[in-house]
């Protein structure tokens, strides 16, 4: 499906699929991960894109996590790491941590100089920041780059909708409003008033709702 229905051929299918509170808060709350996984299964994404504090949030989780090794078959883990903040054992733990086949971190010129040696491939767009519609195409282009799913929070999806690069929205509504109140709302600085088109919903027994949304063009 995702081939038929993204907006341009130059680049991939891109969906951010995101757990969010009833306020639509990425934080502050326990998301249900088995079925934010489960639905994740959905695109069979080639490529998961991740913002760089998605990922140092997750360092105490990586750090005792298993790690069995790459996963032979696995989508490529693309790290939106602009300002270098990513630690050389976080790549080396994202590489073995059997999610993924290969890890690839996105830079940009004015990354700061990274140590020699480092686990982890390198792909550099952009001046300041990562020039993220020439990483995706770039992405696209690699073999079999169809779809990128994006697992962050608001701040890498706001960028993404607001560059009308992302070709779908897909939110796991949590019946709940978060513990602590948050700025970290899903969409993030996106413009204002951009409307969506509904693509699919669900609704589930325990009060979780799925969303799935296209922005409209
Ligand atoms: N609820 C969920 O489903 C879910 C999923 C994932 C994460 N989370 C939570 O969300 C939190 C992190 O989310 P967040 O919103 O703070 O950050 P984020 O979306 O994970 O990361 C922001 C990323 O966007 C990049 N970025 C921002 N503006 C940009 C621009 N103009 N051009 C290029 N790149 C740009 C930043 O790059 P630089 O490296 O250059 O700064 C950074 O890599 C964590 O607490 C995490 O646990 C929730």
């Amino acid at each position: 499906m995702p081939r038929e229905t993204r907006d341009s051929e130059e680049r991939p299918y891109v969906v951010a699929h995101v757990a969010v509170a009833l306020d639509g808060a990425t934080t502050g709350f326990e998301p249900d991960v088995g079925r934010f996984y489960e639905l994740a299964a959905t695109w069979r994404e080639d490529v998961t894109l991740v913002g760089a504090d998605t990922m140092l949030a997750q360092e105490q989780a990586l750090a005792a996590a298993p790690r069995p090794g790459p996963l032979e078959g696995g989508p490529l883990l693309a790290v939106v790491d602009s300002r270098g903040r990513v630690d050389d054992w976080v790549w080396e733990a994202l590489r073995d941590v059997g999610h993924w086949s290969e890890v690839l971190a996105l830079h940009a010129e004015a990354t700061p100089p990274r140590g020699g040696g480092r686990p982890v491939q390198e792909l550099v767009t952009g001046t300041e920041r990562v020039d993220l519609a020439a990483a995706l195409e770039i992405l696209g282009g690699r073999a079999g780059g169809e779809v990128v799913r994006v697992d962050s929070g608001g701040a890498l999806i706001g960028v993404l909708l607001g560059a009308g690069l992302l070709d779908e929205v897909s939110l796991l509504v949590h019946p709940r409003l978060p513990g602590v109140r948050t700025h970290r709302l899903w969409h993030g600085s996106a413009p204002a008033a951009i409307r969506f088109d509904l693509i699919a919903s669900r609704a589930f027994e325990d009060g979780l709702v799925w969303l799935r949304y296209r922005p409209a063009r």
